[in-house]
């Protein structure tokens, strides 16, 4: 039976029913539409009423309530935007790069992404099941219930193959409390035996693609749109093929140069399109114009020490901006998504609305999850609860986590 439960005397109910109204284009404080003293009826499925707890209505009063005075309920946290299937780890290079080298340096001598495809051809498929589902807990104990995740470090057939595979368990295993959108990312790197990404998408890509899509629901493909990597023919060639399969398509554009990967992810109306850190006005403008979620990732930033997204503009132009970890061994090892928010607000010029949006309403929205990021009737009841009296005491306490 689908039982109804009901929370009460919410100290602050954070619905963001006026983020979901303007589908999460330059949100208001207003916006974030709290209501203190909140109470919410749900089932399984949906959010059957919100409102005051001095208003509930009488055909409700039986039903199984929980007391959540003192606490603040938003919608569920979503990271949008992780690597976390992966073996090893880039400690070492970590400190190279603290010792003068860059990231771009590190990956021509054969380490970056390489280094850890190398690591995670090493691990068994069980010792990648565990390591990933360790993280998948570390991440729902900050609070987030939603969370994508990127193959692409397998960089062959069958490693590739191999790593949706263990997406998709982990996707089954934790459902419903977490949960997983499995991305399908072999065109991350290309491997030194290949001579140009087109051929590694012919020989790799395309390949394990076909293979996968036999067993295993891909949520999205992503691809790394950045000299070195894949050229803007490579991302047309793949997204003309995925699109042939209905698949939902995302990238990884403007990070170390701008290519016009913004402009690009728009004109193939991508779920998202993730760093910008160089994007062009143009490029924001044709986001802001889009559907397309501009995920900043402002984590990778900090840990490479680079300049940050102009997030600043994006919103101001009418973009619709999510923030996500990125969270990886190598270019950001971080997978507190609340910390990596909390800090970059105010370095970045974002408000608390802006915050707010990025990581919930917006982040669902980069993943094709319209249901979900606002609490509001009919909606799925997927929240965060958090153990403080308001919403501006989880980022004022960066680095702390009251999750419940
Ligand atoms: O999003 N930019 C490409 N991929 C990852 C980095 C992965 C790695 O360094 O292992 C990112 O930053
Ligand atoms: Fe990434």
């Amino acid at each position: 039976m689908n039982k109804l439960k009901g929370y009460a005397q919410i100290s602050q109910l954070a619905t963001l029913k006026g983020v979901a109204e303007k589908d999460g284009r330059k949100p208001l404080k207003e916006d974030l539409s709290i209501i203190e003293n909140g109470a919410i009826v749900f089932n399984e499925d949906k959010i059957l009423w919100v409102g005051s707890s001095d208003d509930i209505p009488t055909k409700y009063m039986d039903i199984k309530w929980e007391s959540l005075k003192g606490k603040t309920l938003t919608p569920e946290l979503v990271d949008s935007h992780t690597h976390l299937v992966f073996g090893g780890n880039r400690s070492q290079e970590y400190s190279m790069r603290l010792n003068g080298a860059t990231y771009a340096d590190i990956a021509k001598a054969g380490g970056g992404i390489l280094s850890t495809m190398k690591m995670t051809n090493e691990a068994t498929e069980e010792e990648l099941y565990t390591s990933a589902s360790e993280r998948i807990k570390q991440l729902r104990s900050y609070g987030v219930g939603t969370i994508e995740i990127k193959s692409g470090y397998g960089l062959n057939i069958e490693r590739e193959v191999l790593c949706s595979k263990i997406i998709d368990r982990l996707k089954k295993d934790f459902y419903p409390q977490v949960q997983i959108f499995n991305t399908f990312m072999a065109a991350h790197a290309i491997p030194k035996e290949f001579a140009s990404g087109r051929d590694y998408i012919d020989a790799v890509v395309l390949p394990a693609l076909n293979e996968v899509v036999k067993t295993v629901e891909i949520d999205a493909v992503d691809i790394f749109h950045e000299e070195g990597y894949f050229s803007t023919d490579d991302v047309c060639y793949l997204f003309d093929y995925c699109k042939t399969l209905g698949l939902k398509l995302k990238t990884h554009a403007d990070e170390f140069k701008d290519n016009q990967g913004a402009a690009l992810a728009a004109k193939y109306e991508c779920l998202s399109t993730d760093h910008l850190l160089c994007s062009s006005k143009e490029g924001i403008k044709a986001l802001a114009q889009s559907k397309t979620v501009a995920t900043i990732l402002p984590g990778t930033g900090f840990f490479l020490g680079k300049p940050q997204s102009d997030a600043r503009s994006m919103i101001d132009t009418g973009a619709k901006v999510a923030i996500a970890s990125d969270y990886n061994p190598g270019s950001c090892h971080c997978d507190n998504l609340l910390l990596i928010a909390s800090i970059a607000a105010p370095n970045l010029g974002l408000t608390q609305a802006e915050l707010w949006s990025g990581i919930t309403f917006n982040a669902a929205a980069a993943l094709g999850l319209y249901d979900q990021g606002a609490i509001t009737v009919g909606n799925k009841p997927r929240f965060s609860i958090f153990n403080v009296p308001s919403l501006d005491e989880i980022t004022y306490n960066w680095g702390k986590n009251y999750a419940l």
